[in-house]
């Protein structure tokens, strides 16, 4: 088989974006049109807003991405879209654009896993990495330990109970008044901030030692600003900030580290976007590098949604022959590894 490009889309949230990818592993274009200054306004992401900005936006940007891989449709192979989870509206925008598309161009479709490709990232910029390995996903919808058995294959060891660490940032960022986007206000004020200065209980689920609990660490911040609140004292934002990151990132770390001794793991994935986060990026490298550890972390431009991702994860799919027909749909609450 010659080489194979593929046209990437992806709508589940509050990005618009398409990329060319080219055997799952070279990006040849990456175009992402953001929402934040519109959610900004709010305060958090609008589902019905960020659907019509995404029908607004998705032929421009699958246009750019087009020019700046400097292809046109009969150029391409295949077309790739998120099919879930996410926000329903959103999804299907892209969804039938896709199918839209690849039907006018008489090419093969194929609906992908959002959280899958958060982890295909990897595969962009890390020529040598290979399943089977361990991996960390951390999104705003989603927290999961994972490992990737072979392309296209999860078996999940752990999940979040509650909230996703994202979603975490995301509510403490608002309470303590540094509004959305929630993760990188935290790690911009946490750089001034002390992480000893609150105290944030490090969330554990007994009995499931690579499961996760984000709600009560959240609450506990919450708790805190109410008393400091009721007591007259201001807070300081960074102090909260420093000390919430910190917080989470002890346990992201922790759980990782365990479930890789258990695993007797050589090599470690990050992916999704908490882990454009610098100070995980960070902590992730120290610890590995103490085990003598390889990690694997996307750029931070693939760590957060893009749609490079989803062409990567379509590659190793579409060469096991697999497609998706004309009646695919919007899977707004779809699993990690709930696929054949
Ligand atoms: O993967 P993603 O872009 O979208 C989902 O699939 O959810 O992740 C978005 C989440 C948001 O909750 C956002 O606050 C968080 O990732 N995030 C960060 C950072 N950048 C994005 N969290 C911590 N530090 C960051 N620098
Ligand atoms: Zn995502």
């Amino acid at each position: 088989m010659g080489d194979m490009k593929i046209l990437a889309v992806e709508s589940s949230c509050d990005e618009t974006a398409a990329a060319v990818v080219e055997n799952g592993r070279r990006v040849l274009s990456n175009v992402i049109s953001s929402q934040i200054a519109l959610h900004t306004l709010y305060g958090g992401v609008v589902p019905e807003l960020a659907s019509r900005r995404h029908i607004e936006n998705i032929n421009p940007v699958i246009e750019t991405a087009l020019a700046e891989a400097g292809c046109r449709l009969s150029d391409i192979d295949a077309v790739a879209v998120t099919k879930g989870p996410g926000l329903v509206g959103a999804l299907l925008v892209g969804v039938a654009e896709a199918k839209a598309v690849a039907f006018a161009a008489k090419k093969p479709l194929i609906g992908i896993n959002h959280m899958e490709g958060h982890v295909c990232a990897n595969f962009l910029e890390h020529p040598d990495l290979e399943p089977p390995f361990l991996c960390l996903i951390v999104s705003g919808g989603h927290t999961h330990l994972a490992v990737l058995k072979d392309y296209g294959v999860f078996e999940v060891l752990g999940r979040t109970r509650d909230d996703a660490a994202g979603e975490a940032f995301d509510k403490v960022a608002r309470a303590v008044g540094l509004g959305y986007p929630g993760g990188p206000k935290i790690e911009k004020a946490a750089r001034e901030g002390d992480p000893e200065a609150v105290p944030v209980p490090r969330g554990k689920v007994d009995e499931h030692p690579f499961d996760f609990s984000f709600s009560g660490m959240k609450s506990a911040v919450l708790n805190y600003l109410n008393h400091e609140e009721m007591m007259g004292r201001t807070v300081s934002q960074a102090d909260v900030a420093a000390s919430f990151q910190q917080a989470v990132i002890d346990v992201l770390l922790t759980k990782t580290l365990n479930a890789a001794k258990a695993l007797q793991a050589d090599k470690l994935v990050l992916a999704g976007g908490v882990t454009a986060n610098g100070a995980l990026r960070q902590a992730f490298a120290e610890a590995c590098a103490r085990r003598s550890m390889k990690l694997y972390v996307p750029s931070p431009v693939y760590c957060t949604d893009n749609a490079a991702m989803i062409g990567a994860a379509a590659y190793y799919r579409l060469i096991r022959g697999e497609r998706s027909g004309f009646d695919l749909n919007a899977e707004p609450g779809l699993g990690l590894g709930e696929e054949p």
